[in-house]
């Protein structure tokens, strides 16, 4: 089939239909939610937070209106199961989660959100016989690629996380594998690399986002890492976790996102283009991150056709508008640079 005649299939199969989406106050779940909304689904949002920032960056009020919001924590079995009962939604979408840093400052807090709440959402899945469950894995199940940094890694490449945010990144991939061996419940888990765009405030990479945000305010900014990796606009990759929610698929399967792979320098000079007044002001440290620079996304292409793909001046240059309009209306500050 042709990619666009799947890409309108499955957008008319979004109608109407409830989706519960964990974690959804965080960035990409904002963008997921505001996606999902405007293609006229019902969408449950269930988060511990309580704080609708992200959402109120790339949403009209009125669009905010017709999402259900669930305050609760991922590692409450009972929350999980009766906000999934009850948002009546067979298509779960599961991105509420630590992020590296919050995992190390609390490695056992990091373990019951990141390992249990995705056990949790599993066994809902299953006490409810949802027909799909898609989560985030991530980059951070493979170490660095000391070899050959240039390389791609495949799907199958051996699982060597160096930290503990993608150990328990890649006990989640195990526990999906069984839950589909053991219960038959269907899972799609998707790796992405670096996220950024409006609302990627917060974990180790949001950095880049961070210096967009700065040069929007006219402040400097230094980037605490270099080097060469995946950059992903969180409109596309909020789509992608829609298309894998909709999907014809059975089985428990797990794939790269690859999104742009670019050096850190251009991103610098997509922000530098994007606001000539900041140029010299955005620095970076030339040490890469300890991860595979370019994944191997062939595999997710055949499942769903061409992946969205927003160029890295695209990308920034619209990230730089909606902060800057974002930043004169109050909507953001420069508080958590
Ligand atoms: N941001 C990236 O570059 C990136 C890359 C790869 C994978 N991922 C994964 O994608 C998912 C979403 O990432 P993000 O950048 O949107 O994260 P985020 O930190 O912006 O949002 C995470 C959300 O989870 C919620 N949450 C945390 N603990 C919870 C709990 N106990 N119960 C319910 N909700 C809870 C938070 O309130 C927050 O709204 C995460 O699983 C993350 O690990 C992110």
């Amino acid at each position: 089939m042709h990619n666009q005649e799947r890409y309108t299939m499955l957008n008319k199969r979004v109608n109407g239909e409830p989706f519960f989406i964990t974690g959804a106050l965080g960035c990409i779940g904002a963008w997921t939610v505001r996606n999902l909304v405007r293609q006229g689904a019902r969408v449950t949002v269930f988060d511990l937070g309580r704080d609708v920032h992200r959402l109120r960056l790339i949403m009209t009020p009125a669009e905010l209106e017709q999402v259900a919001f669930v305050h609760g924590d991922i590692t409450d079995l009972d929350s999980v199961e009766t906000a999934l009962r009850t948002s009546g939604a067979m298509r779960v979408i599961h991105l509420a989660a630590l992020q590296v840093p919050f995992c190390r400052a609390d490695p056992s807090l990091g373990a019951r959100v990141n390992v249990v709440g995705t056990v949790n959402v599993l066994e809902a899945a299953r006490r409810i016989g949802a027909s799909r469950v898609v989560y985030a894995s991530s980059v951070a199940v493979f170490g660095s690629s000391e070899e050959d940094p240039d390389a791609s890694v495949a799907d199958h490449a051996p699982l060597v996380p160096g930290n503990l945010y993608g150990v328990y990144k890649q006990a989640n991939e195990g526990t999906a594998r069984i839950y589909w061996q053991d219960w038959g419940v269907c899972s799609i888990g998707l790796r992405p690399h670096t996220l950024y765009g409006p609302g990627r405030d917060q974990g180790l990479t949001s950095s880049p986002t961070k210096a967009m945000l700065a040069a929007a305010a006219g402040l400097p900014y230094h980037i605490p890492y270099g080097g060469r990796g995946g950059m992903q606009y969180a409109d596309d990759i909020a789509n992608i976790f829609i298309r894998s929610a909709l999907v014809d698929f059975s089985g428990a399967a797990v794939f790269n996102v690859r999104g742009s792979v670019v050096d850190m320098a251009e991103i610098v000079a997509a922000i530098e283009h994007a606001v000539p007044e900041q140029r010299g002001t955005i620095t970076y440290d030339p040490k890469p991150l300890p991860l595979p620079a370019d994944l191997d996304d062939s595999r997710l292409r055949v499942l769903i056709g061409d992946l969205p793909n927003t160029s890295l001046a695209d990308g920034v240059q619209s990230t730089i508008e909606l902060f800057r309009a974002a930043l004169a209306d109050g909507r953001l500050t420069t508080e958590r640079l």
